[in-house]
């Protein structure tokens, strides 16, 4: 990258240019924008859609999530002219538990498995399955673009502020809420033909006291072997959190709820497919495509 870019980077990025300030901040910057990143950071600069990058909301293990300015619009997302940017550090991936649930998705069959294409795949998978659940229109962040490990998504607010996570902002209304969630999880199921894999009181985001679904890189398609097992977790965690706030709520009843097992039109037990030698299971190895 030539010295004017990153100089430009530098002037666009507030976190880089809070050097001499706070020490977190710094490291931050050192183990997140690594060369390629930065590269990816100074064209989305370059193509228009991000004007600054600022703060980061969360600095997690995988991942860092920042605040930043964007005049990408799109009908039906509210006009904030703020973005969350979802950075995964390429240095701390655990390559194998992210092979884990990109393995047996056959939308990414034939991805190198080297480390840092196993990142920018998990980035995409993450943005595809964002669409997917937004086209089965359940309230999650609309996102907007995604290159490389770099994903570029709708800042969810309440008025000026950060909407919270649910962990730190339980529901006024628990029974309303979990409802509204089940609800969601639900049709990610049945529509999305898609399971979380992470429900948790730390990736389901509170605005106007209704649950946003957030952290999708993990969600796997029904046909993924774990499918169901991940899905039962999603389940338990769901009854923990709500059982605490005194909803009444227990995990076989859920799990029917959401798979619609024993109703009339609903008989899918994706797991069970795979006993079958000539189910998807078996064929996924061959095939490569991205819906
Ligand atoms: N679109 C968003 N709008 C507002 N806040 C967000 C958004 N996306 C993420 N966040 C905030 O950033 C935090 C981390 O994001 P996310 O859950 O997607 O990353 P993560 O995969 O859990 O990262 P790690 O596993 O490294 O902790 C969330 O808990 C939430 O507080
Ligand atoms: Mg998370």
């Amino acid at each position: 990258m030539r010295d004017q870019d990153l100089e430009r980077i530098e002037t666009k990025t507030g976190i880089l240019r809070s050097r001499d300030g706070d020490g977190g901040a710094r490291r931050v910057e050192a183990e997140v924008f690594d060369r390629s990143t930065l590269t990816v950071v100074n064209k989305l600069f370059s193509d228009g859609v991000l004007e600054t990058v600022e703060f980061p909301i969360s600095t997690g293990k995988e991942a860092v999530v920042f605040t930043a300015k964007t005049s990408d619009t799109h009908p039906g997302v509210e006009d904030t002219g703020w973005a969350a940017v979802k950075i995964y550090r390429i240095s701390n991936a655990e390559f194998r538990t992210l092979a884990r649930y990109i393995d047996g998705d056959p939308r990414f069959d034939k991805v190198k498995r080297d480390l840092r294409n196993i990142i920018y795949t998990w980035s995409q998978k993450e943005f595809k399955n964002f669409l997917r659940s937004e086209a089965a229109r359940i309230n999650v962040p609309h996102v907007f673009h995604v290159r490389r490990n770099v994903l570029v998504m709708e800042l969810i607010t309440n008025g000026d502020e950060i909407a919270p996570m649910m962990k730190d902002a339980p529901p006024e209304d628990p029974h309303a809420f979990y409802h509204d969630l089940v609800d969601q999880i639900r049709t990610l199921y049945r529509k999305a033909k898609l399971v979380h894999a992470d429900m948790s009181e730390y990736n389901v985001l509170v605005r106007d006291e209704r649950p946003v679904i957030i952290d999708m890189g993990q969600a796997v398609v029904l046909e993924h072997p774990n499918a169901m097992e991940f899905l039962e977790r999603d389940v338990r965690n769901v009854v923990r959190v709500f059982t605490k706030l005194g909803v009444e709520c227990e995990e076989e009843g859920l799990m029917a709820e959401i798979t619609g097992k024993g109703e009339e039109g609903y008989p899918l037990e994706p797991a069970d497919k795979h006993d079958d030698p000539n189910s998807r299971r078996h064929r996924i190895r061959k095939g490569f495509r991205i819906d």
